[in-house]
């Protein structure tokens, strides 16, 4: 009896691992077709000061694509470098804080006003801001906060330019995140992304008569890429604590969190380029994918467990971290 049962498990798991490894195989035949032509053809972007957003418009621009790049500082270090780098005819670097509707009308005017003869053909939905901490360490502003640049600021933008896409039958894309997926310590960022996803998933369908296509990129850890999550000390999260969240969480607690979260954050990928091929794929290839998860083998192993698995088992495992 016990040897059967363990040849059963023994099998599953051969099973499983199979299944991971056809995965890359799969996707080296059915997709990363590009047929698109850039020229004369308009991709914005939404936070392109650093990170992602300044790494993708640098790409698109060497493409031949025309750049809406929309930055909080368009006298700031990342604006200034793609300013300097390309023919002002195709970089057009413009102040958009996703937060404030008032920008988003001028942003949209401005496109109208300057767009090249085949239109906008993508929206890439890339502005965004990070924290951690238990969800009773953040105040009410810090969820207002992170919900109006991370999931408001991403509708906003999707409205605004919605027709402008349509009318080309181009690209949607959307910067989620794993944390869309698994939360830990981080829900008030993790809910933004899941919002976002849930958007997402309603837009895509109807998006379909018109031939337009939404596509989700799921970055696993980036962190060491771009500047989405400094380093913090325990001291500076203490200080930013509610009073009644430290008559239950001391400062031991605290350190440790800090630690384990700094040393995540270490952890992470400095491949961003990962994540602007995705991207691309998203904007050019012939048949995008819905959702791009780009992550470690081993984040992509623990998406599957967490899917197949019961949640009381994740549960108990992911909470030893945060004992
Ligand atoms: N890096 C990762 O590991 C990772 C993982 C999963 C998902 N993501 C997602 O990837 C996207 C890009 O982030 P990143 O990693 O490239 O981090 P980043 O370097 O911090 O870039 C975020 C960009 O958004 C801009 N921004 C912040 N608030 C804004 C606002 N109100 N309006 C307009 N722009 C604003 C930032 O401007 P300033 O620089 O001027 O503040 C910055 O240019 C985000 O949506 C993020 O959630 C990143």
């Amino acid at each position: 009896m016990i040897l059967s049962s363990c040849f059963w498990e023994v099998e599953i798991i051969a099973c499983v691992v199979c299944l991971l490894l056809l995965i890359p195989i799969y996707h080296r035949f059915t997709s990363r077709h590009v047929v698109l032509d850039p020229e004369g053809r308009a991709v914005l972007i939404t936070g392109c000061d650093s990170g992602f957003g300044n790494m993708l418009a640098h790409r698109l621009l060497k493409m031949g694509f025309t750049v809406f790049a929309t930055c909080l500082y368009p006298e700031g270090e990342g604006a200034q470098s793609l300013i300097n780098g390309y023919p002002s005819d195709r970089v057009k670097v413009v102040r958009l804080d996703v937060s404030s509707d008032k920008e988003m009308d001028n942003v949209k005017q401005y496109v109208l006003n300057n767009l090249p003869e085949k239109g906008l053909w993508g929206v890439v939905n890339n502005a965004g801001i990070s924290t951690w901490g238990l969800s009773e360490w953040m105040s009410i502003d810090q969820y207002k906060k992170l919900v109006d640049v991370n999931l408001l600021g991403t509708i906003r933008t999707t409205l605004a330019f919605t027709p402008l896409v349509r009318k080309s039958q181009g690209r949607m894309v959307f910067l989620s995140s794993i944390s869309a997926i698994m939360s830990l310590g981080n829900g008030i960022y993790s809910l933004t992304k899941a919002g976002i996803e849930k958007f997402c998933d309603s837009l895509r369908l109807e998006m379909k008569r018109f031939g337009v296509k939404v596509s989700i990129i799921q970055p696993g850890n980036y962190a060491r890429a771009t500047n989405i999550q400094p380093q913090r000390t325990a001291e500076e999260v203490w200080n930013s604590i509610p009073a009644h969240a430290k008559d239950v969480y001391d400062m031991g607690f605290v350190k440790k969190m800090t630690d384990f979260i700094n040393r995540e954050v270490l952890k992470g990928s400095d491949k961003g380029y990962e994540i602007i091929d995705a991207i691309v794929d998203a904007l050019t290839s012939d048949k995008p994918k819905i959702r791009y998860l780009e992550a470690s083998l081993q984040e992509k192993i623990a998406v599957f467990l967490y899917f197949y698995l019961p949640t009381s088992f994740v549960d108990a495992i992911l909470a030893k971290s945060i004992k």
